[in-house]
C-alpha cells in the first residue's frame, strides 16, 4: 500500500521519486533561506518544524506525530501509546556534550514520531544540536551507509558504535554550504533515495 499523499500518485516507485526530489528542494532551501538557524536545537518542536517544512508539500502527516505504530526489521519503534510520553522526556535530556548529544539522537531515534521521513528529517536536526553546543557538524560524506545502518540497527542496545562512526565524522566546517547539500545527499542515499542529484535541482 502506498502512502496517502497530497498529489494522489499510487505508485511507489513514482512516489519515491517526486517525493525525493520535492523534499530535496526543500531541504536545500531550508538553508539557503537561512529558516535552518531558526529552528530551536535539540526539541521535538525543532524535528517537527524540519519534518514539515520538507514534507508539506507532499504528505498531510508532515510535521505531525504519527498514530499508528511502526517498525523496521526486528526493531518496533516507540508505541504510540507512549511517544507523547518520551518525546516530552527526550526534551529534556541534557545535549552539552557529545556523548549526551547522540544518546538524545538514539533516543529520537527510537521514537520515530513520525510515520515516514524519520531518518532524514532527524540527521538534520542531529546536525543542529552538534552546531549549537559543539560548533561541529557531520559530515555526512564519511559515514559508509552499510556502517551507518548497522550502527543505527544495533543503537538502542549499544550506542559504542554510532558514536564512533559520529565522532570520526565531525567537522568545523560549520557554515559549509557544501557540506550541507552533499551531507543531504547522503542522508537520502542512506534511505535509498538516489534518482536526482541535490546539486541539479532548482
Ligand atoms: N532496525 C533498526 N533499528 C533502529 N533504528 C533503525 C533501524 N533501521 C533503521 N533505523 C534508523 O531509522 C532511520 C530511518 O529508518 P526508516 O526507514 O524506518 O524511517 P523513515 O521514517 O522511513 O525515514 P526515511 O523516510 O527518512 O527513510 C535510519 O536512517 C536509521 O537511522
Ligand atoms: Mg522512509
Amino acid at each position: 500500500m502506498v502512502l496517502e499523499n497530497k498529489l494522489n500518485i499510487t505508485n511507489q516507485i513514482e512516489l519515491n521519486k517526486v517525493e525525493e526530489k520535492l523534499s530535496k528542494k526543500k531541504a536545500k532551501k531550508l538553508f539557503d533561506s537561512g529558516k535552518i538557524n531558526q529552528i530551536k536545537a535539540g526539541t521535538f518542536a525543532g524535528l517537527k518544524q524540519i519534518h514539515k517544512y520538507l514534507f508539506e508539500d507532499i504528505y498531510d502527516f508532515a510535521g505531525k506525530m504519527r498514530n499508528v505504530n511502526i517498525s523496521k526489521g526486528n526493531f518496533r519503534f516507540a508505541p504510540v501509546m507512549y511517544l507523547e510520553q518520551a518525546l516530552k522526556h527526550i526534551d529534556k535530556m541534557p545535549q552539552s556534550t557529545f556523548d549526551e548529544i547522540v544518546e538524545k539522537y538514539v533516543e529520537m531515534n527510537i521514537a520515530h514520531p513520525f510515520r515516514e521521513g524519520n531518518g532524514r528529517a532527524t540527521r538534520i536536526w542531529l546536525d543542529l544540536i552538534f552546531k549549537k553546543e559543539l560548533q561541529r557538524v557531520v559530515d555526512w560524506n564519511k559515514i559508509d551507509k552499510d556502517d551507518y545502518l548497522s550502527a543505527m540497527e544495533r543503537s538502542p542496545v549499544k550506542d559504542i558504535e554510532i558514536k564512533h562512526l559520529l565522532k570520526n565524522a565531525l567537522t568545523d566546517k560549520i557554515d559549509e554550504r557544501e557540506i550541507f547539500i552533499k551531507g543531504i545527499d547522503v542522508s537520502y542515499y542512506y534511505e535509498g533515495y538516489d534518482e536526482y542529484d541535490i546539486h541539479k535541482l532548482l
